[in-house]
C-alpha cells in the first residue's frame, strides 16, 4: 500500500480521536531549499521593546509561533496596540494603560520574564507572576532580580506574583552577573535604555539576539554599545520613539532544518540564513562528514545562504558540550542527539546550561536509538535502523528532534505534543513537505 495513503489511514485514525499529531512516513531524502524563519528568541525581547517606545514601532519578519502570539496578547493587556498582517507586526505604544500582566498571560509562555524590564523602564512599576519553571527544569530569575534591585528598583515577592517600583526613578549601575543569562541580559538593557544615567553590564550573553534588540532600541533613540560582546554598556535617554526594524533569522530553526538534511542523507540551500550565527554548529555537521558551504552575508546584505550536502556516509562527532554563545547552543543540542543516533560510532553530549534537557532521548529510545542518560551527560551509540513509533513530544526543542528522527525512522512515527512544536516553529511540516519529506499534521 503506497506510503501516502497509509498516512492518511493514519490520520483518519488520529483525527476520530481528536488528538493532533504530526505523521512521518520515514526514510525521504530531504532536497530542495528552505528560506528561515524569524528569530523566535529575537522577536520576544523586540516585542517587550516596544513596551518602551512612545510611537509606533513596525517590526517585519515576525514569524507565525504561538508564543509571538501570547507576547502580543500581553502587549494589548498593558494598553498597546499590537496587530499583525502575515509577517509585520505593528506596535502602538503610546499609552500605557496597565502595568499589571496577569497570571495567565505569565503562565502561557516562562520567557515573559522579559517584560518586567521594559515594563519598569516605561512606567516605573510592575506586577507579575513568578513564571514558572518549565519542561526545562526550574527556571530561576534570581539575576534578573538582583540586577534590578541594583538599578533601584523595590521588588516585593508575595503570594507568587512580583510587586515591583521604582518611585525614584531607575538608576544606571556596575552589574556583574554570575553567569551569561540571555533574559537577565535583556531585561537590564531594557530597564537601562531610559534610566537615569550609565550601566555597564559585565559577563553579559553574547547571543545575536541580544544584538539585535540592542539595535533595534538604538533605532529608537536608545544608546546601547557593546551587544555581542561580554560588556555592554547602555547610557540612559529621557524617552524612546518608535522604529521600524527586521528581526533576525532564526538560528536555532536553521540549525533544525540542517539537521532534517543531514539524518536523511539529503541535500538543502537554507536562504535567509546568517552562517556566523550558527557558527558552533557547521564544524560538527563538517566533523560528521556534511559538505557545508556558504553564500553571502545575511548582516551585511540580507542574502546569508547555507548549503549542506549529507549523501554521504556520515561517523558520529564523539563530543557536543552546550556551552553560551559563541559556543555549542543548548536549543540545538535535541537535534543533533537526533541526528547522532543514526551516525556510525558515539556521541557523548554533555548539558551545560539546562538541568533536565534529555527528556526527549526517552522518546528517541522508542525509534530504537541507543542512548543512556546520567544527570547531565548522555551517551549515544549510533544504530543503522530506526523504525517508526508513536512519540510524545515534552518540550520545543525536543518535539523538533522527534520529527528530526522521525524523517529517517523507516516505517510511519505518529508524534503528539506539537503545541510545544507550535511556539516556536512557523509551519515545520509544510516546509518539510517542500523539500520532500512525507509528512503531514491533523
Ligand atoms: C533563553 O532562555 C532562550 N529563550 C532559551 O531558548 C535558551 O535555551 C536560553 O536562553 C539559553 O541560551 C528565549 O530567549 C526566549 P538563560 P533564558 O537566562 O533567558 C540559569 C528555546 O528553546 N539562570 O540564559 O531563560 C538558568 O536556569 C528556549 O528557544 C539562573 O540561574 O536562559 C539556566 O540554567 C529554551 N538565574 C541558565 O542560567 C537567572 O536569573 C541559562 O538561562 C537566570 C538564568
Amino acid at each position: 500500500m503506497e506510503n501516502n495513503a497509509i498516512l492518511k489511514g493514519v490520520l483518519g485514525l488520529a483525527a476520530l480521536t481528536g488528538v493532533r499529531k504530526i505523521v512521518v512516513g520515514g526514510g525521504k531524502k530531504l532536497e530542495g531549499e528552505l528560506e528561515v524563519q524569524g528569530a523566535k528568541n529575537s522577536i520576544l525581547p523586540l516585542l517587550s521593546g516596544t513596551v518602551l517606545c512612545q510611537g509606533e514601532s513596525v517590526l517585519h519578519n515576525c514569524p507565525n509561533l504561538s508564543d509571538a502570539d501570547a507576547a502580543c496578547r500581553i502587549l494589548n493587556c498593558l494598553g498597546c496596540k499590537c496587530g499583525r498582517e502575515g509577517n509585520r507586526v505593528t506596535v502602538n505604544s503610546e499609552q500605557i494603560l496597565n502595568t499589571d500582566v496577569p497570571a495567565e498571560l505569565m503562565r502561557e509562555m516562562r520567557s515573559s520574564i522579559v517584560f518586567l524590564g521594559a515594563i519598569l523602564g516605561r512606567t516605573r512599576q510592575c506586577r507579575l507572576s513568578f513564571p514558572g519553571g518549565c519542561e526545562l527544569g526550574p527556571r530561576p530569575i534570581d539575576l534578573h532580580i538582583l540586577a534590578l534591585k541594583k538599578m533601584g528598583v523595590d521588588i516585593k515577592e508575595e503570594h507568587g506574583y512580583l510587586n515591583c517600583s521604582a518611585p525614584k526613578g531607575i538608576y544606571g549601575a556596575r552589574i556583574s552577573l554570575s553567569l551569561p543569562s540571555v533574559g537577565a541580559t535583556e531585561n537590564i538593557i531594557l530597564a537601562a535604555a531610559t534610566a537615569k544615567g550609565m550601566t555597564e553590564i559585565n559577563n553579559a550573553a553574547r547571543e545575536p539576539e541580544i544584538v539585535d534588540l540592542a539595535a533595534f532600541l538604538n533605532k529608537c533613540g536608545a544608546k546601547v554599545s557593546g551587544a555581542g560582546t561580554g560588556t555592554i554598556v547602555i547610557e540612559g535617554v529621557p524617552k524612546l520613539g518608535g522604529a521600524e526594524h527586521r528581526v533576525i533569522p532564526d538560528r536555532i530553526v536553521a540549525a533544525t532544518y540542517l539537521c532534517c538534511a543531514a539524518i536523511t542523507r539529503g541535500e538543502l540551500i537554507l536562504k535567509n540564513a546568517d552562517y556566523s550565527h550558527v557558527g558552533a554548529m557547521i564544524p560538527v555537521l563538517e566533523q560528521i562528514g556534511c559538505n557545508i558551504y556558504t553564500y553571502g552575508s545575511y548582516a551585511h546584505s540580507g542574502e546569508g545562504k547555507i548549503y549542506i550536502n549529507a549523501a554521504k556516509s556520515l561517523r558520529a562527532p564523539h563530543k557536543i558540550r552546550t556551552s553560551a554563545h559563541p559556543g555549542f547552543p543548548t536549543d540545538a543540542q535535541p537535534m543533533f542527539m537526533a541526528l547522532a543516533s543514526t551516525l556510525k560510532g558515539t556521541t557523548v553530549f554533555v548539558e551545560t546550561i539546562f538541568d533536565n534537557r534529555f527528556r526527549h532521548a526517552q522518546e528517541l529510545t522508542r525509534l530504537g536509538a541507543k542512548i543512556s542518560v546520567d544527570n547531565r551527560v548522555a551517551v549515544v551509540e549510533g544504530v543503522e535502523k530506526l523504525s517508526g513509533a508513536e512519540l510524545e513530544a515534552t518540550d520545543l526543542r525536543g518535539g523538533a528532534a522527534l520529527v528530526t528522527a522521525a524523517l529517517y525512522a523507516e516505517g510511519t512515527s505518529k508524534i503528539t505534543g506539537i503545541s510545544h512544536i507550535d511556539r516556536g516553529y512557523d509551519n515545520l511540516v509544510g516546509n518539510l513537505r517542500k523539500i520532500g519529506a512525507e509528512i503531514m499534521n491533523n
